[in-house]
């Protein structure tokens, strides 16, 4: 059986309205949803697996406020070795079971003097530094107006302060140098993170409502003027965890009303 046919069999019995893919060290959100189904990706025949250190993959089923949703736990990257086609699995197993809505989170460098680390962005556009993204063919903003304005609502009625930024996609696996950094900044990049904009544009391609947040976990190279310690880049980790758990909760039930 083919791994989507096998994703949309296993979930057969359910209807997710929505799905959330969970990046780096946000995971803490399935503690806040009412748990029913778990589909490790290890057990999925033919599906790749992640290749990152405490990426444990799986697919999650549950509910909150009677929004039912599909979330991600751990996605796939170029730097893992791993093909456009297989970097967006998850978007694809998304769309095998029926989902229309997706929400995609990730952690990401901060390159905009506006705003700090802890501080969470919508993600209004992106810049493709791998020179992959143009095979999706999108040609759209990673945003529409209607879902930032819901964005937008979410974030006053939960009192989390949410900025807005461009999201610059690089190959990675190593970080920027602070000349790139300045380079990105000066194209207008206000993020930069090594995920994200396939699943983004393949998502949009595909006329599903798209709703991309950065966590901003740290300045970019160059910027700030020392080096964070492991303990504060935890703490700010910590606090936008939080946050984002209840920005998301909040965004999901006014999505699913
Ligand atoms: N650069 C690229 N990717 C990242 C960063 C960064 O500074 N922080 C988190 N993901």
């Amino acid at each position: 059986m083919k791994k989507f046919d096998f994703i949309k069999d296993y979930f057969s019995d359910a209807k997710p309205e929505l799905g959330i893919v969970l990046g780096s060290g946000l995971n803490n959100l399935l503690d806040s949803i009412d748990i029913e189904k778990t589909l490790s990706y290890a057990d999925i025949p033919g599906f790749p697996q992640s290749t990152v250190p405490g990426h444990e993959g799986a697919f999650v089923l549950g509910k909150s406020d009677n929004v039912q949703i599909l979330a991600a736990k751990g996605r796939f990257h170029f730097y893992e070795g791993y093909d456009l086609e297989t970097v967006l699995s998850i978007m694809k197993s998304f769309n095998a079971v029926g989902i229309k809505k997706v929400i995609i989170t990730n952690a990401a460098g901060l390159m905009d003097p506006d705003h700090e680390p802890g501080d969470i962005l919508l993600i209004k556009d992106c810049i493709d530094m791998t020179t992959q993204a143009s095979a999706l063919k999108a040609g759209t903003t990673a945003i529409g107006d209607s879902e930032r304005q819901m964005a937008l609502k979410a974030a006053d009625i939960s009192n989390v302060k949410l900025g807005e930024g461009v999201y610059v996609w690089t190959t990675g696996p190593s970080y920027e140098t602070p000349s790139e950094i300045k380079y990105f900044q000066s194209l207008g990049g206000d993020l930069v993170g090594m995920s994200t904009m396939p699943e983004i544009m393949w998502a949009r391609e595909h006329e599903m409502e798209v709703y991309p947040f950065s966590c901003a976990t740290n300045w970019a190279a160059g910027i700030a003027s020392q080096p964070l310690t492991h303990e504060e880049v935890n703490e700010t980790a910590q606090h936008v965890r939080e946050d984002l758990t209840r920005y998301i909760l909040t965004l999901c039930k006014l999505i699913g009303d």
